[in-house]
């Protein structure tokens, strides 16, 4: 069976991880409650967000995790320039001892807008989603196939801003706030996937150990996140997931 486990923030992944599972089938896992036995799967696919050209730390440490011959397949989605995201998955696969067949990488829209603002962004990114369809199943169809590409090694310092940035990525959390907007409403608590949010002294807190999946951030009802103190303008879901599937595992 189809092991599919995927992370995802606002949803692209997820929503790739299902367009996978409706053509391939398996079981769909949402990595950062997965406690399974990963013997139930004899192929692993992993879909997830590419984090500053390399992999979002639950998904980075997942599969330092995995003890498995399974043959594995990563689909990773990026917003803007994916750029050695693809080796570093690749090679971070094989350090670990899986047997990594493949690593693909397509666009979907940019959900780091608390950093990075992408111009024109609800046409933008309607043009992305629809062409999301065609890109995702010639992907599948590699996967069908089992297609194997080996991708040669990035040379030793081109990882570094992805280090540099992955350490950094706890305190990033203590950039974000609640504004007088929140209702506490619990939302972000709840969809959190480092548990990094709480309830303190009667206001939301957050703590140091932020995976920036930007979750709280886009999500968040009231559009109450605040990020250095700036309000989300452009808040980003992607409309094609029912947003109660988010975080759960879909067998
Ligand atoms: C912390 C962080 C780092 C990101 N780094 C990159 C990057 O290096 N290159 C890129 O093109 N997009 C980057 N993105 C954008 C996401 O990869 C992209 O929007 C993805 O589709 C989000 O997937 P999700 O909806 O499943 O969370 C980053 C997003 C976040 C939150």
């Amino acid at each position: 069976m189809n092991g599919i486990f995927y992370f995802s923030g606002t949803g692209n992944s997820l929503w790739l991880a299902k367009q996978i599972k409706a053509e391939l089938g398996g079981e769909i896992r949402y990595i950062p409650k997965w406690n399974g036995d990963i013997s139930a799967y004899d192929k692993l696919i992993i879909v997830c967000p590419v984090y500053s050209f390399g992999l979002p730390l639950p998904v980075f440490e997942f599969m330092t995790t995995l003890k498995t011959d399974a043959p594995l397949w990563i689909v990773m989605n990026y917003g803007g320039a994916a750029g050695s995201a693809a080796k570093f998955a690749y090679h971070h696969a094989k350090k670990c001892g899986l047997c990594i067949k493949r690593v693909y990488t397509m666009k979907m829209p940019e959900n780091f807008t608390a950093v990075f603002s992408t111009p024109l962004l609800k046409p933008y990114n309607d043009g992305l989603l629809k062409k999301a369809p065609k890109a995702i199943e010639k992907i599948i169809t590699s996967i069908k196939n089992e297609e194997e590409k080996v991708l040669p090694a990035e040379k030793s310092n081109k990882h570094k801003l992805y280090n540099e940035n992955k350490s950094n990525w706890g305190k990033m959390g203590e950039r974000f706030s609640a504004s007088e907007a929140c209702t506490l409403c619990g939302k972000c608590l709840r969809e959190c996937p480092a548990e990094n949010i709480s309830i303190k002294d009667g206001r939301i807190s957050f703590g140091s150990n932020c995976v920036v999946c930007q979750a709280c951030y886009h999500r968040c009802p009231s559009q109450a996140v605040l990020y250095q103190g700036k309000p989300n303008k452009m808040p980003y879901f992607n409309p094609n997931v029912p947003e109660h599937e988010m975080g759960t595992d879909i067998t």
